[in-house]
């Protein structure tokens, strides 16, 4: 499975903090934006990523990340030339997956709870449909939601629907069979004139191809698209991480983790830093033994 990570956009709502800088390259508390939803793919086990941004920020991306190889991953790196929807990622990644299956995931959107690593995993071996999940939320208008029988199973699905048949929100991660570029490139436009992530996952739906799990309420999710929520996220991060002594989301402990790169890269990474925080706590996971 590869993976893509959509960090376009305009982050309107955002804006001044987005008038010279992509809101996926903002801080959340001691990280960039991008470097939680890159985590989740590389818990996933996937390690060939296409970052995908709008032609004035790619570049900040590929100064961030470079070829991967640092963190034992590939990165490739396509422009969206606009904002034309979430599917649109599909069209774009066409050659990059080359007819394989994929994850897609948001830049802007931040996971983190017990289990997580094991429902990414597992979502990737995905060959056949589409796998999305469900999160209840407080405010399902703002969102993609889906309705669920009593048994699990996907009845319907809606975008920012006014009034929501249920809670449970869509988050931004999704997982695909080789068939999503075919189904991706019959989607029209629609009413705000963009490529419906959720069009696509009805065209699973429709098929009875798509099975969603929901993700519980031991497991955050935040987004990140707002002052607020921003400050919210970067405030989370601080508490546990600073409660637990262990980072969220640091992609050099996760590569090491997943035998991604071993002891002496990560150590050479932590030796290319400046002192800091950050590459004290990289050394110490050089030298922790357990
Ligand atoms: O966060 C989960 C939600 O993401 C889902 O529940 C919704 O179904 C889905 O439509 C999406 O809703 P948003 O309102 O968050 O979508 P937004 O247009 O804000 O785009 C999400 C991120 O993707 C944002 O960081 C900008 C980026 N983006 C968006 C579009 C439309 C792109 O990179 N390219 C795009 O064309």
């Amino acid at each position: 499975m590869k993976g893509i990570i959509l960090a376009g956009g305009n982050g309107t709502r955002l804006h001044p903090l987005t008038s010279a800088l992509s809101k996926q390259l903002l801080p959340v508390y001691d990280k960039p934006m991008l470097y939680y939803p890159l985590s989740m793919l590389m818990l996933a086990g996937i390690r060939e990523i296409l970052v995908i941004s709008d032609p004035v920020s790619l570049p900040s991306f590929e100064r961030l990340l470079g070829d991967g190889e640092q963190w034992g991953l590939g990165f490739s790196y396509a422009e969206q030339q606009k904002p034309e929807g979430l599917a649109q990622a599909f069209l774009i990644g066409e050659t990059f997956l080359a007819g394989e299956p994929a994850c897609l995931i948001l830049g802007d959107n931040i996971f983190f709870g017990h289990g997580l690593p094991e429902v990414m995993r597992r979502a990737a071996e995905l060959k056949k449909g589409g796998r999305i999940f469900a999160y209840r939320v407080s405010n399902p208008s703002r969102y993609g939601v889906v309705t669920l029988d009593d048994t699990g199973r996907p009845l319907n699905l809606e975008e920012k629907p006014e009034n929501p048949q249920s809670d449970f929100a869509v988050p931004g991660i999704y997982f695909y069979d080789a068939t999503a570029v075919e189904r991706a490139k019959s989607l029209k436009p629609s009413g705000r004139g963009e490529l419906e992530i959720t069009d696509l996952n009805r065209l699973y739906l429709e098929r009875g191809e798509l099975s969603v799990e929901v993700l519980g309420r031991g497991i955050a999710w935040l987004d990140a698209g707002t002052p607020v929520s921003l400050m919210q996220a970067a405030s989370f991060v601080q508490t546990v991480q600073e409660r637990q002594g262990l980072m969220i989301s640091c992609p050099e402990e996760i590569a090491f983790r997943m035998g991604m790169i071993d002891r002496a890269a990560l150590a050479a990474l932590a030796g290319g830093m400046g002192a800091n925080d950050y590459r004290d706590y990289l050394l110490r996971i050089v030298s922790d033994n357990s």
